[in-house]
């Protein structure tokens, strides 16, 4: 059996797979998943509480969403000689998906662990991370590793502090006081078009980078190793929103290292605000947000007791991430109601441990 939680991210949102900065942890919400053998069966089968029942061969054809992810599973343990067929699977989960909590890589991140464990294959958790990735990625979405190395590396009431051009993690003390994290959920989904638009801005990523590598004469592996007065010296030669992309990136990583300095100083304040500030760089510039966040993050600003709100993980709706004193305003629900037309869901969020296998 084993227990996969969800993700939330504190902030370092499209850095990932920039070689940049994040601050993830895993979450006290996760799905549970028991393996089985399944005697005289060539079949991988899973049967979700959620979504029924999916049986995987080697044709991805006509699977949902959630299926796809195990048949991406399936090829990358068929690659390494670990044998799937005849594994029956059952998964329960509390992790909303599609709000931008990283159930997918919960799921990837646990059917590698669980799989592989009946087989009594040990794989590293680092070897873990990388195969889940390289599953979401064959089910085309070409995601950095920050959601599956919270996943595999979380800790109880702590953050991470990954950098992602050396995959070094420290372990930051989250310490809030009488301040508490909050998830509001838009209840807003596009995940299918949320994965063609996450892979168009990794492209604007990797342009940008091709381009001044080229005008640099040397290898540049990715926007990390550029400085802001590089990219401004290049900003004539880039397409405007690779340019406007890019430029959001730089911030973004410049931010995380801000937010670490904010949390070791207890400065809950200038925490906020950089929080605030990621969200207007994912509306403006880097254009992931949807009218539903933008106006749930514009209300929660407005507040007193809030520190700052922004717009979780991939975008294009899904949570709102809220720093705040004590409770949110039992209003919210209603004002969002009227405002939108949608049921908006708020819960407190904390770090907790991550992936954990148990052997029954
Ligand atoms: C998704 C991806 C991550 C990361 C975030 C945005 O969650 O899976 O790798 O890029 O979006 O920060």
């Amino acid at each position: 059996m084993v227990r996969a939680p969800g993700r939330f991210n504190l902030i370092g949102e499209h850095t990932d797979y920039n070689q940049g900065l994040v601050m993830p942890a895993a979450i006290d919400r996760a799905m549970t998943l028991y393996f089985g053998h399944q005697a005289n069966s060539r079949q991988l089968r899973a049967f979700s509480h959620d979504f029924g029942e999916v049986l995987i061969d080697n044709d991805p054809t006509g699977l949902p969403g959630w299926g796809q992810y195990l048949w991406g599973v399936r090829q990358i343990l068929h690659d390494v000689n670990i044998p799937v067929m005849g594994t029956d699977i059952t998964i329960t989960s509390h992790i909303p998906s599609g709000a931008g909590l990283s159930s997918s890589a919960a799921l990837c991140c646990g059917l590698v662990s669980g799989i592989s464990r009946l087989h009594n294959v040990f794989i590293p958790e680092r070897e873990i991370a990388l195969m889940a990735q390289a599953a979401e990625h064959l089910a085309g979405v070409h995601c950095g590793l920050m959601d599956q190395y919270a996943v595999m590396f979380g800790q109880k009431d702590r953050l991470l502090a990954l950098d992602c051009s050396s995959m070094h993690i420290e372990y930051l003390p989250l310490t809030l006081n009488e301040n508490r994290l909050w998830l509001v959920d838009s209840g807003v989904r596009h995940e299918l078009a949320a994965g063609q638009a996450y892979n168009e801005r990794r492209q604007s990523c990797e342009r940008v980078v091709g381009i001044i590598s080229d005008k640099e004469l040397k290898p540049i592996s990715s926007l990390r190793a550029i400085s802001p007065a590089l990219l401004r010296t290049y900003a004539e030669l880039l397409d405007p929103i690779d340019y406007r992309r890019a430029q959001y990136v730089l911030e973004e990583n410049e931010r995380v290292r801000r937010a670490g300095e904010a949390l070791q100083a207890g400065n809950l304040a200038s925490l906020g605000t950089l929080l605030s500030e990621t969200h207007e760089g994912l509306r403006r510039q880097y254009e992931v947000t949807v009218e539903e966040t933008d106006w749930l993050v514009d209300y929660l600003r407005g507040l007193p007791g809030v520190w700052g709100a922004r717009q979780l993980g991939a975008g294009f709706g899904g949570c709102v991430l809220v720093l705040a004193t004590g409770e949110l305003p039992p209003t919210l629900a209603a004002d969002y109601r009227t405002a939108t037309g949608l049921e908006a869901k708020v819960y407190p969020i904390r770090p907790d441990e991550g992936l954990s296998v148990w052997v029954l």
